[in-house]
């Protein structure tokens, strides 16, 4: 994916990017990322596999958190399902959601067939209209990163509408250390998002910020060698 034209191209406007903050990707395509990917499916191919290449990640994730106690699970943004999949492995009562874009879901033959399909439901939607409802825990992974903090809001909010008022929101992603240090894996990103998105990655006191504008409270972060995971819980 890094060698794909719609990659590298905004990658080498980066310095317009950093002068005027506003994405390059759109000022090359003419639209967001996630647009252009809509209307160009071998892109979208490319991207989608790329997203579904990080196994090592889910294994880091099941080692950090305990699902146990949730019974549903809604994995919002979650692309071909292979982060629901291997959850839904482990814990052979949980039932889950995969919600995205309807033509990502439509690549999601590991979560319609196959051993977890009976207990996996697959919805084609648009997170910035609604999210499907009713679920006692919501995961986005690498979601909040690819959006300012309006468009944040705005997922966050029908995330809130959708969830159990006993219920428990995990982002999961690049939680930026507060120095001045070099930040190798959320630095990267965070250019990453400049140069593709109108996003930014982002530190536990604006992720807290965040939560609370859209109605949830930030209980706890847990570092792993792989993404962050952002605990919060209706407030
Ligand atoms: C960076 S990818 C992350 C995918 C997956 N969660 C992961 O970590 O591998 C962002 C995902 O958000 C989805 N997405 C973008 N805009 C969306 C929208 N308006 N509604 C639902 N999903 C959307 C994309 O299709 C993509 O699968």
């Amino acid at each position: 994916m890094l060698g794909a034209p719609f990659i590298w191209r905004p990658w080498g406007e980066l310095y317009e990017a950093v002068v005027t903050g506003r994405p390059a990707f759109e000022r090359i395509f003419g639209s967001n990322l996630f647009d252009h990917l809509a209307e160009h499916p071998d892109d979208s191919s490319i991207f989608d596999a790329a997203m579904s290449s990080h196994s090592t990640m889910i294994s880091t994730i099941l080692a950090a958190y305990d699902f146990s106690r949730f019974d549903r699970i809604v994995d919002v943004g979650g692309g071909r399902g292979e982060l629901l999949l291997g959850i839904l492995s482990a814990y052979p009562k949980l039932q889950g959601v995969l919600y995205d874009l309807p033509t990502v879901v439509a690549g999601a033959a590991v979560v319609r067939t196959g051993p977890v399909a009976s207990r996996c439901e697959v919805v084609g939607g648009d997170f910035f209209k609604r999210v499907p409802e009713g679920a006692d825990a919501y995961v986005l992974k690498q979601i909040i990163h690819s959006w300012n903090d309006e468009d944040a809001s705005r997922i966050l909010k029908n995330c809130r509408r959708a969830i159990k008022n006993d219920g428990t929101l995990l982002i999961m992603g690049d939680v930026l250390r507060q120095s001045s240090k070099p930040d190798p894996n959320g630095g990267l990103m965070d250019m990453m998002m400049l140069v593709l998105s109108p996003g930014q990655e982002r530190t536990e006191e604006e992720y807290r910020a965040l939560l609370e504008h859209a109605g949830f409270s930030l209980t706890r972060v847990i570092r792993t060698p792989g993404p962050s995971i952002i605990e919060s819980r209706p407030a």
